[in-house]
């Protein structure tokens, strides 16, 4: 009974194994490009993919807001990225996107210290969706399933429609799925 228990164990370390260099085996980013003189937004830079988001747009040269609620988990999150990159155009502009006010508030503060926007990255989810968390937790309830599936569809449909309205612009819009990555959240 023991040697099959490990028999078995050793299996499923091995199909684990196979699948993640094969299957589950994502695409790496091998662009080059450069982001001189571009200025991006991320918001929930302070951790998570968007830190690694910002990390990135830092490395390529950009200058980078982080739009964050928190003033001392950005500041923590600037040093680092400003240590890793060289890149110290890396700034801390308050957004709580809970609230439309301090959405307002950004967006005039942001109108009156830049002159340019090349990249919106909007990363944030709410919290108030735990659906996430009840997933990664182990409920495996249907219907926290569906609302994360609403959440992720409502994604799509806003960057369709952000699309639509842009028409004619420069502007170009897409939504995308980040493939699973160990943060806060997850
Ligand atoms: N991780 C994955 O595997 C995965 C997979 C698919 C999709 N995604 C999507 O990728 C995005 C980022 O996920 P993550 O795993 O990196 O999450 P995370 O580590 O929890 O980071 C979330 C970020 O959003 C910020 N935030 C939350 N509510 C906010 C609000 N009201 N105003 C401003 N900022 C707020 C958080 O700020 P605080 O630090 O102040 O809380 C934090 O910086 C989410 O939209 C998620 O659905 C992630």
């Amino acid at each position: 009974m023991m040697q099959e228990l490990l028999l078995f164990g050793a299996l499923s370390v091995g199909l684990y194994f196979l699948l993640l260099m094969t299957v589950l085996k994502l695409p790496r980013c091998k662009s080059t490009a450069k982001l001189h003189r571009k200025t991006a937004i991320v918001t929930g830079a302070n951790t998570g993919i968007g830190k690694t988001t910002a990390m990135d747009l830092a490395r390529r040269g950009a200058r980078v807001i982080l739009a964050c609620r928190d003033r001392g988990r950005a500041e923590a999150a600037i040093q680092e990225i400003v240590q890793e990159t060289g890149n110290n155009q890396v700034i801390f502009m308050q957004l709580d996107l809970a609230s439309l006010k301090s959405v307002r508030s950004f967006a005039d503060n942001f109108l009156r210290s830049e002159s340019r926007l090349d990249l919106l990255i909007n990363n944030v989810d709410f919290n108030c969706l735990t659906t996430h968390r009840d997933l990664v937790l182990g409920s495996n309830s249907f219907q926290l399933f569906q609302n994360y599936s609403h959440s992720k569809l409502c994604n799509i449909l806003f960057t369709y429609e952000l699309a639509k309205r842009l028409q004619g612009s420069d502007v170009t819009c897409y939504s995308l799925h980040p493939g699973q990555y160990t943060s806060d959240f997850y």
